[in-house]
């Protein structure tokens, strides 16, 4: 009898401390033990490789392309119902068949398969790219795969296999009515592992095309195990504006243990020596910022020649 408890113990002991188990930095606990972003290259040893996302852009240090040209949004307008789940890690959202990018650079047509959110708690930092070392407070990976492939599993393989588009998001004054119907979705998954069907189009999450010419273009990895490096990065420069109560919403979903699901988003990765690229229209921008700041100056210069 007390043999058999021992054992029982023994086995308990070993299954918690063996673990395959990841987990992000906020789920660490002494209670729980868990495999962090540190050490998730025991997990999958692509997690220490030499293209991982996400990364921090330095700005100035990205190369500006005239290849990197507008996207082609198709099926991004229909509307579809589809598997909201909260994956104990994060929220997901499938994208059944019918919606892709083309353009940008991309040697093919990508399908979307699926949705994910990463951030921090109730608006505090919590995007996975930063760009000059600010954390946004939440962002959005729309996942594709070629459209020559079935499944994920299969683009795995390919350094190109899949094209991931990343959206930052940014506090505003005002709720985004945009995200209303995929916020009160939310409140239906807010356990580990429950699901909801949500009525829903991807134009819905995203800005409107004449904000998303400007964009950084990298080669990367997934970000969370086992981190294949097999994803061409899409970050766009502008954010998406959600309230600070719409924003905390995301933070009242909850882990596999019940703590509040916050601050799940994997630190930045070394660059590794990796050109980051920024399309024209980046650049477009801040040129005309420059050119109305030297308006206003020449200006103020000309006036004051005058008296
Ligand atoms: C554009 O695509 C070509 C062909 O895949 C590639 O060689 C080039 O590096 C890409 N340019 C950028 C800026 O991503
Ligand atoms: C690690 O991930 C790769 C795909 O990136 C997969 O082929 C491999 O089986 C994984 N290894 C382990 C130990 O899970
Ligand atoms: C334009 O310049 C202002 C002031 O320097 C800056 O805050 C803003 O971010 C710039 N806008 C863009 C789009 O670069």
């Amino acid at each position: 009898m007390t043999r058999l408890f021992l054992y029982y113990f023994l086995a308990l002991v070993l299954k918690c401390c063996v673990s395959e188990d990841w987990c992000y930095q906020s789920q660490m606990s002494c209670e729980q033990p868990c495999k962090g972003p540190v050490v998730w290259n025991e997990v999958n040893e692509s997690c220490g490789g030499n293209r991982q996302s996400p990364i921090n852009i330095v700005s100035k240090k990205t190369v500006q392309s005239s290849s990197l040209t507008e996207f082609r949004f198709t099926g991004y307008n229909e509307i579809f119902t589809s598997r909201l789940k909260n994956t104990g890690q994060t929220v997901s959202l499938d994208i059944p068949l019918g919606a892709s990018v083309s353009g940008g650079n991309l040697s093919q047509t990508y399908n979307a398969v699926q949705l994910q959110f990463h951030w921090g708690n109730s608006g505090s930092p919590g995007s996975e790219h930063t760009i000059d070392g600010e954390q946004y407070p939440m962002e959005l990976h729309i996942v594709h795969i070629k459209d020559t492939y079935i499944s994920v599993e299969e683009a795995l393989s390919d350094p190109k296999g899949q094209a991931s588009l990343g959206f930052f998001f940014e506090e505003s004054e005002t709720e985004n009515k945009e995200y209303s119907a995929f916020i009160e979705a939310l409140a239906q998954v807010q356990d580990a592992e429950s699901q909801a069907d949500v009525l829903i189009s991807l134009n819905n999450l995203i800005l409107q095309q004449s904000k998303l010419k400007a964009y950084y273009r990298y080669e990367g990895s997934q970000t969370t195990p086992g981190c294949s490096e097999s994803v061409i990065w899409t970050v766009f420069m502008q954010p998406i504006p959600l309230s600070k109560d719409q924003l905390a919403v995301f933070s009242s979903l909850k882990f596999k243990d019940g703590n509040p699901m916050v601050d799940n988003f994997r630190p930045v990765q070394p660059r590794k020596g990796r050109v980051v690229y920024r399309s024209n229209s980046g650049t477009t921008v801040a040129m005309i910022n420059f050119t109305l700041v030297w308006l206003c100056v020449s200006t103020a210069l000309s006036s004051y020649q005058i008296y």
